[in-house]
């Protein structure tokens, strides 16, 4: 079965650009619940661990270069079939690509500057949550029914 649980990124360009606010309340209308929410700058090294499934791949340095260079925000989302789901509001990882009405669509500069990230497993969701929130973060915050 689908777990309910993503972890969600709006990355540094989207960020400087003040579109925090239009994606969070995108994001909210789309059904999901915000369980935990942070702003936080990555090190060089620790976009690298973060992203460490694509070493080696021709767009990785520049990507974590990007991921590293401003403040992003950090979330666990809760929805049913919160992974697939997101995906599509998310929409194609190339923004020309991605469909009309997908936040990437709307708010992307470049296929690296793609505005945010969605886990791509409920395994990867597991592990991208725990990088960026211990278990009582959300864990609390989805006790006291926010839902
Ligand atoms: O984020 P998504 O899962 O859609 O794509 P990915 O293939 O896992 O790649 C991770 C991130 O690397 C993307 O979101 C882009 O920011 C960046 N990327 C890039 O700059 N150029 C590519 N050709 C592919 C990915
Ligand atoms: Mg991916």
């Amino acid at each position: 079965m689908a777990g309910n649980k993503t972890l969600a990124i709006i990355k540094p360009g989207a960020v400087r650009n003040k579109h925090i606010g239009h994606i969070l309340s995108k994001i909210e209308e789309n059904g999901y619940t915000i369980a935990a929410i942070k702003t936080i700058q990555l090190r060089l090294e620790d976009a690298a661990e973060f992203y460490a499934v694509h070493q080696g791949k021709p767009f990785y340095q520049e990507l974590i270069e990007f991921m590293s260079s401003g403040p992003i925000i950090a979330m666990v989302l809760l929805k049913d079939n919160a992974v697939e789901d997101f995906r599509a509001l998310i929409g194609a990882t190339d923004p020309e690509k991605a469909a009309e009405g997908t936040i990437r669509r709307m708010f992307a500069t470049s296929k690296t500057a793609n505005a945010i990230h969605g886990s791509d497993s409920d395994e990867n969701a597991e592990r991208e949550s725990s990088f960026f929130f211990s278990r009582q973060e959300w864990l609390r915050k989805t006790q006291v029914g926010l839902d």
